[in-house]
């Protein structure tokens, strides 16, 4: 029997997102002709399309699953960050953002001609340490009015403070979800789970021949940080859960699959949803993997509603 939350229930459960956030934007056009000052194309833009990234994407997810989000992050003093500000409160996602007025807000623009990405183009630099610090009094005051935390790591710099967060977290009683990067787990010290995919996790503890190693690995690695769970999404694979009571797997739940990017943003999001409601990570688990393969079925959008994961 899996587990179900209640509407109304999953209505009064509030998470707050930490991390890295960003704005995806798209230009689409026509291209026509080379440019005579280079040998590149002409993209003539006629269609824009902007959809919120990182950390802003993770509290979006919560928020269509019909939990309560709040966004703590910092951004520049830009047009990209009173976009991402306004898109955030468009879909109901509570925000406090630190503004640092020498960050660029992060932007990653596609340009699109002929159906065919022609280039990316990527605005970031690391936040300032003063404002970073000064968003650590605001987490504070935000901690006792939810009833999970999660930290959407993007490595971009934001989570500078991540281990005072968890430990703030901690003294509080809230559960800690962390979508990790990078190598050093031991700024995760003391989370209740974190949810690495398969080349996230191998590049900590290498690659594994068997399940047997990965068990060995998974379990030594969680134990070393004092993490609770360790949440591995293995894509088609499902996902694997190691705990102190040992380990459970389930297999992947898509029918069709067809954009896959984002899955791991609504599986930490929906376990998050779900542990602020109450649930255990073994009940939340299997729900946060149906949530994964709903979404991978998905062109686009890349959110799971609560009907569409209990009805
Ligand atoms: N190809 C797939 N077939 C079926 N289910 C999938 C597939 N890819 C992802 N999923 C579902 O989504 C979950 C998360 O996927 P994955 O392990 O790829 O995370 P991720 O690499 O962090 O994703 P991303 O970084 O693109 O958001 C999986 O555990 C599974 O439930
Ligand atoms: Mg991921």
């Amino acid at each position: 029997m899996t587990a179900i939350v209640s509407r109304e229930k999953l209505a009064k459960a509030r998470v707050l997102v930490v991390g890295d956030a960003m704005l995806d934007r798209y230009w689409f056009g026509a291209v026509e002709r080379i440019s005579p000052e280079a040998p590149v194309p002409i993209v003539r833009v006629d269609r824009e399309e902007e959809r919120l990234g990182g950390a802003a994407n993770v509290a979006l997810n919560v928020k269509v699953l019909g939990a309560q989000a709040t966004l703590l992050t910092v951004v520049g003093d830009d047009e990209p960050g009173r976009k991402l500000r306004r898109l955030l409160e468009r879909q109901g996602v509570a925000t406090v953002l630190g503004e640092d007025p020498q960050l660029y807000t992060i932007v990653k623009l596609r340009v699109i001609g002929r159906s065919q990405q022609l280039i990316r183009v990527d605005f970031e630099n690391l936040p300032d340490h003063e404002v970073l610090a000064g968003m650590l009094s605001r987490y504070e005051q935000a901690l006792p009015v939810h009833d999970a935390v999660l930290f959407s790591d993007y490595g971009k710099g934001g989570l500078t403070h991540i281990p005072r967060m968890i430990e703030l977290a901690n003294a509080a009683k809230k559960p800690v979800l962390i979508d990790p990067k990078g190598h050093d787990y031991s700024r995760y010290e003391g989370a209740t789970v974190i949810t690495p995919n398969r080349a996230e996790l191998a590049q900590v503890i290498g690659g594994w021949s068997g399940e047997a190693q990965l068990h060995e690995r998974a379990q030594a690695l969680r134990r070393q940080h004092g993490v609770a769970g360790l949440l591995l999404t293995r894509s088609e694979e499902g996902m694997s859960l190691f705990d102190d009571a040992g380990h459970v797997q389930v297999p992947a739940q898509a029918r069709e699959v067809f954009d896959v990017t984002g899955a791991g943003d609504t599986v930490i999001a929906t376990l998050a949803a779900m542990l602020a409601s109450g649930l255990s990570l073994r009940d939340a688990m299997p729900i946060a993997n149906r949530a994964g393969g709903i979404v991978v079925g998905k062109f686009g959008t890349a959110a799971v509603s609560y009907e569409e994961l209990f009805e």
